[in-house]
């Protein structure tokens, strides 16, 4: 089955959009420091570009979940596969992934995440289908609602490619 990529949010969109949200995340936490938790591998090129847009203290901590393999459907079956290397206790939070589909990941990732004492918590994600929502999850920093579409690009692949387009795009199979 061939595949083709179609253009759906450009790199300009989503630059102007990280902007606003460094901003916004500048503006909150005012005299406060921040801890960034990038999901790996997804996350990484969004978490990079925020964290320049962010004005107050940032430190970057690095996290990885299991994920879908090559298939474009969540198993529900969520483990954490990295872990971060420093404790979070009496930090300021704010958990980056590049998209909440189901929610599933991030709920079930919020729990061990709350239970380890952050300051505070919140979550910032690129993409959100709120079409597809599973597990309710509250997302604190939304980049773009999208529909039930597979996208790709801007950190995001399928099995493992197209991570390194710099715009978002949506995945065509054709015959
Ligand atoms: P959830 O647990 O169903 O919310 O899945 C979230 C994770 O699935 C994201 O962090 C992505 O890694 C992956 N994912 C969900 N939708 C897409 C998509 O459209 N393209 C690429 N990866 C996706
Ligand atoms: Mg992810």
């Amino acid at each position: 089955m061939a595949e083709r990529v179609e253009v759906l949010l450009t790199e300009g969109d989503v630059d102007t959009r990280i902007a606003e949200i460094g901003a916004d995340i500048s503006k909150d936490y005012e005299g406060q420091s921040v801890t960034l938790v990038c999901i790996l591998k997804g996350a990484t090129f969004f978490a990079c570009e925020l964290a320049k847009r962010i004005t107050v203290p940032v430190e970057m901590e690095f996290m990885r979940c299991s994920s879908y393999g090559n298939k474009t459907e969540s198993s529900g079956d969520v483990k954490i596969t990295q872990d971060l290397d420093s404790p979070i206790r009496g930090k300021n939070v704010i958990v980056v992934e590049d998209i909440i589909d189901s929610g599933r990941t991030l709920s079930s990732l919020f729990k061990v995440l709350n239970s380890r004492g952050p300051a505070s918590l919140k979550l910032c994600s690129l993409l959100d289908k709120p079409d597809r929502r599973v597990t309710e999850v509250k997302v604190d920093y939304t980049g773009f609602e999208i529909p039930d579409v597979f996208v790709v690009g801007y950190g995001l692949d399928y099995a493992q490619k197209y991570r390194n387009l710099p715009y978002i795009g949506v995945v065509k199979f054709d015959d």
